[in-house]
């Protein structure tokens, strides 16, 4: 048992989310931490990481200590209207009207606040009740969504600040800067315009939305094939002409790819001011749970 925490996976689409989320999972899962993992996207990639059919949603075990959900808006909202209007025939009026629709789409960010309302539920249960899991893992929408959506308690606190969707907002808006309870992993891989955007959506969480930051992700890092001696020998069979030969074509090509990840991932540390973390390239073309052990390995040195 330790004390819930949130942790946040975002960056731009593509870069591993789903699959950094995964990862998050088997260590903390592994480290006997119960663990749930919350997919936003829909229809999403978790799911057939973690080999099930389908993530409903409700949370349902995956694994051992390791559970997954898919949090869907419209049922969050749904559920968050029935909070805050607690008459249950009310708010099933409400939520059948078109009215209800209406202002839902004319109130922005008010089907954020209700998935971060949902995240908040999981996390610190109402009552006396334990929470269910130690950590919480949110595969977060990709980068352009994701600070709109953990912006929202600072975007809708404005309209209301008080009442109960105040509290709640207000809630969420602790939850979110918190160093204690929360930490926001953004992932690039090593090509130059995830590592531009991985430095850019890091600015605004850090300026803007004020999430704890956990250093940056450089996922799919490939890894070091050749020994020295065998670099060597790969650069003067080129300066020799020989790269006809497609092994030694195949060579030079990881070799220079390798280098070319090493200039992207000076990059991320001179544009984000800290040591990214590598996470190993997995060869195996099908990328599941049980094939992510060095991923999981690599990231849980900085898991908080
Ligand atoms: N470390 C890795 N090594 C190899 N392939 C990876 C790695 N991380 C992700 N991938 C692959 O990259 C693709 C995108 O990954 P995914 O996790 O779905 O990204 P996102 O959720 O950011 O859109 C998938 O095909 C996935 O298997
Ligand atoms: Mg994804």
């Amino acid at each position: 048992m330790s004390d819930p925490r949130l942790l946040i996976v975002t960056g731009k689409g593509g870069v591993g989310k789903t699959t950094v989320t995964a990862a998050i999972g088997r260590a903390t899962s592994r480290a006997g931490l119960r663990t749930l993992l919350v997919e936003t996207a829909s229809p999403g990639r978790l799911a057939n990481v973690l080999r099930v059919p389908s993530l409903e949603a409700e949370p349902r075990p995956v694994g051992e200590r390791l559970d997954a959900v898919a949090l869907d808006a419209d049922r969050a909202l749904a559920s968050f209207v029935q909070s805050l209007v607690p008459l249950r025939l009310l708010s099933n009026a409400l939520l059948a009207s078109d009215t209800f629709r209406i202002v839902a789409a004319a109130v922005p960010g008010i089907a954020e606040a209700a998935m971060l309302s949902q995240l908040l539920a999981w996390l610190e249960p109402r009552g006396l009740r334990r929470p269910a899991w130690d950590r919480i893992v949110l595969d977060a929408p990709a980068s352009g969504h994701s600070a709109p959506l953990l912006s929202t308690p600072e975007t809708l606190g404005g309209i209301a600040s008080v009442g109960p969707l105040g509290t709640s907002l207000r809630r969420m808006s602790e939850w979110l800067r918190d160093p204690a309870r929360t930490r926001a992993f953004v992932v690039a891989i090593p090509e130059a315009w995830a590592v531009a955007e991985a430095a850019e959506l890091r600015a605004v969480l850090r300026d803007e939305v004020r999430v704890p930051l956990a250093p940056p992700i450089a996922n799919a890092v490939f890894p070091r094939r050749f020994a020295a001696a065998d670099e060597e020998r790969l650069l003067s069979e080129r300066a020799a002409g020989s790269v006809d030969d497609r092994l030694i074509a195949a060579g030079l090509y990881f070799l220079r790819r390798r280098g070319d990840e090493k200039s992207h991932l000076r990059e991320l540390r001179r544009a984000t001011g800290e040591i990214p973390v590598e996470l190993p390239f997995v060869f195996d073309p099908d990328v599941r749970l049980d094939r992510l052990d060095p991923v999981a390995a690599a990231i849980a040195e900085v898991l908080p």
